[in-house]
């Protein structure tokens, strides 16, 4: 079965089970800003999860492109990927554990309508029980009906527990692993089953998760209005499952890939060879999805990825230009199920060609300067120099670079350009939901409104949002009247009803500082920085502000906001708490 013939398969099995196909989200969320990419199947659905109708009913099948590059450093081995589709089920609602267990098991087993898998090299798990929730015995007496009640195995939440992060829908699951060994392992323990998943000797291809729970700042909060299945199937793993191949980079979703690299290049490196091979898909899947190269969010990420891939290409003699010949065949092999890539695949090629052209330019530019004895992250700034390769020049000349320094600064670098807090890069939902963002937008009105009111050199000395309140520190030696806080909000309301825009620019530092945006007190600032402005009718900057984001875009969107406590939090500094209505 090819990999086309696999998808298809999925969806046309529970489309015959009452499921509607519904086609994969964008890789890039449309909804939430809290992500740069849809790390997980269950991402673009978590609305219909937590209770509001999908318009395409209870039950929905999907392949869903996902992107994670939290383990970029180890794509090469023979598992990691950047770019993943995850083969889904959905039940909003509608069945629950009979149903999803029966149905994965007669899609993995049967001969006709499912992939044929051995019965007997299948391994499941199911949840031990915390103070969350109990034991999970409903499942596991499912799948007695289907395997040797030793081959089930009860797992702690790390195992067996799944949520996108600290807030949403979360709940017990059910793993189904598979052995894909020559010899196969037969009856094994408990504690054998764990070690050999541990040592990678038996695969795990699906996870059934019982979204019945909600997650609020990391703590389970009770129960969803609604009983959920999300259902999630790695399609590169099933392949090789399918395949009887080694790794993925062994099936058909590679192997022309990896083929083209081998003729394009001189020198033999098994990693390198699947470095470029895994890059180069999910480039093409990105662009395929509107994201353009460039030096924050979703753009960084993928520039981050091409220029990878041309600098390993450099390194197995690959020439200019050629990782736009392996864009060929990776449009040419997605087209059947992903109109998007043959669609817009002069697009694709023509931002492939351009990032590769910026970034030759820039090398020769950042070697010049690396022979100046130029700082890392200046060069990494400026001159789109990777570390690595920084790293890799020092070395050849035997000197040193302050690596803790550098990642001191990328750290800042990054929260401010929003690419790679450690949520999003691991591809968790971050505490950004819809309420924290409007307080975050009303925090910028707030501080304009005391510069305006009260004193043009107000300054912030601190803040805090939640998803209740927000609160701000600020320079000032007194208390505020009554008169002045009501004269501050209705400043800020005033903005609100006057639905003013809320716009996202980038621009060198030096830039910034002259107009006199609003910087974080004591904060340090990379060499292109990313402002927000709320900007008036005319087009007037009535708030700037340094600033990653995220925003709501309007800010009509805020509702009445209104200041609910000020008082003195240390000498010369008051603290404003305040909401919206
Ligand atoms: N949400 C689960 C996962 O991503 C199942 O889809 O593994």
């Amino acid at each position: 079965m090819t990999p086309n013939e696999i998808r298809q398969k999925f969806l046309d099995f529970f489309k015959s089970k009452d499921h509607k196909i519904i086609p994969s989200a964008s890789l890039i969320p449309e909804n939430d800003p809290s992500v740069l990419f849809n790390t997980a199947g269950m991402q673009p659905l978590v609305p219909y999860l937590l209770g509001q109708k999908h318009p395409m009913g209870t039950r929905l099948c999907d392949a869903q492109k996902c992107v994670r590059t939290g383990d970029i450093d180890d794509v090469g081995d023979n598992r990691h990927l950047t770019f993943f589709e995850m083969l889904g089920n959905w039940s909003l609602g509608d069945y629950f554990k009979e149903e999803a267990i029966l149905y994965s098991f007669q899609f993995l087993t049967d001969e006709k309508v499912g992939l044929g898998l051995n019965k007997d090299r299948i391994y499941v798990t199911v949840f031990e029980g915390d103070e969350n929730a109990p034991r999970d015995e409903e499942a596991f007496n499912i799948w007695k009906k289907y395997l040797p009640e030793n081959r089930i195995y009860f797992l702690p939440a790390k195992n067996n527990w799944w949520s996108a992060g600290d807030n949403g829908p979360c709940g017990p699951d059910t793993e189904i692993f598979y052995d894909p060994n020559e010899t196969p392992l037969g009856d094994i323990t408990h504690d054998e089953f764990v070690k050999a998943d541990d040592e990678g000797r038996v695969i795990e291809i699906w996870n059934n998760v019982f979204m019945q729970y909600e997650k609020k700042s990391g703590i389970v909060v009770g129960k969803l209005a609604q009983h959920n299945v999300d259902t999630g199937m790695g399609l590169e793993r099933i392949v090789m499952v399918k395949q009887g191949v080694k790794t993925v980079f062994d099936t058909d979703l590679f192997v022309s890939i990896l083929e083209k690299i081998k003729e394009l290049s001189n020198v033999r490196d098994e990693k390198i060879e699947r470095i470029i091979a895994d890059h180069i898909r999910t480039t093409v899947f990105m662009i395929g999805d509107g994201a353009i190269p460039s030096n924050a969010g979703a753009g960084y990420v993928l520039r981050r990825i091409i220029r990878r891939a041309i600098r390993f290409g450099d390194k197995i003699g690959m020439k200019e230009k050629d990782l736009l010949l392996l864009s060929d065949i990776v449009i040419a092999n997605y087209s059947v199920a992903y109109s998007e890539l043959d669609k817009n695949k002069n697009l694709i090629k023509i931002e492939i060609e351009k990032e590769e052209s910026k970034f030759r330019e820039t090398l020769e530019r950042g070697l010049k300067e690396f022979e100046k004895g130029t700082d890392p992250f200046v060069l990494f700034t400026t001159y789109g120099f990777p570390i690595e390769l920084t790293e890799e020049l020092a070395k050849e000349k035997g000197v040193k670079i302050d690596r803790v320094g550098f990642n001191k600064k990328m750290e800042e670098h990054q929260k401010l350009s929003q690419t790679a807090s450690a949520g999003m890069f691991k591809g968790g939902l971050a505490n950004h939901n819809e309420k924290t963002i409007k307080l975050h937008t009303a925090h910028h009105l707030l501080l304009a409104g005391l510069q305006n009111v009260i004193d043009k050199n107000i300054k912030q000395r601190g803040s805090n949002i939640t998803e209740e309140r927000l609160r701000m520190d600020f320079m000032f030696d007194r208390k505020l009247t009554d008169e002045e806080k009501k004269k501050v909000e209705d400043w800020v309301n005033d903005k609100i009803q006057r639905g003013l825009n809320v716009v996202r620019k980038e621009m060198p530092l030096l830039e910034a500082e002259k107009i006199g945006a609003e910087m974080e007190f004591g904060a340090k600032y990379p060499d292109i920085v990313s402002l927000y402005f709320v900007e008036d009718e005319k087009g007037e900057a009535i708030s700037k502000e340094f600033c990653g984001g995220p925003h709501i875009t309007n800010t009509s969107e805020l509702g009445v906001f209104k200041i609910q406590k000020e008082e003195a939090s240390s000498a010369g500094v008051r603290r404003i708490k305040a909401v919206l209505e």
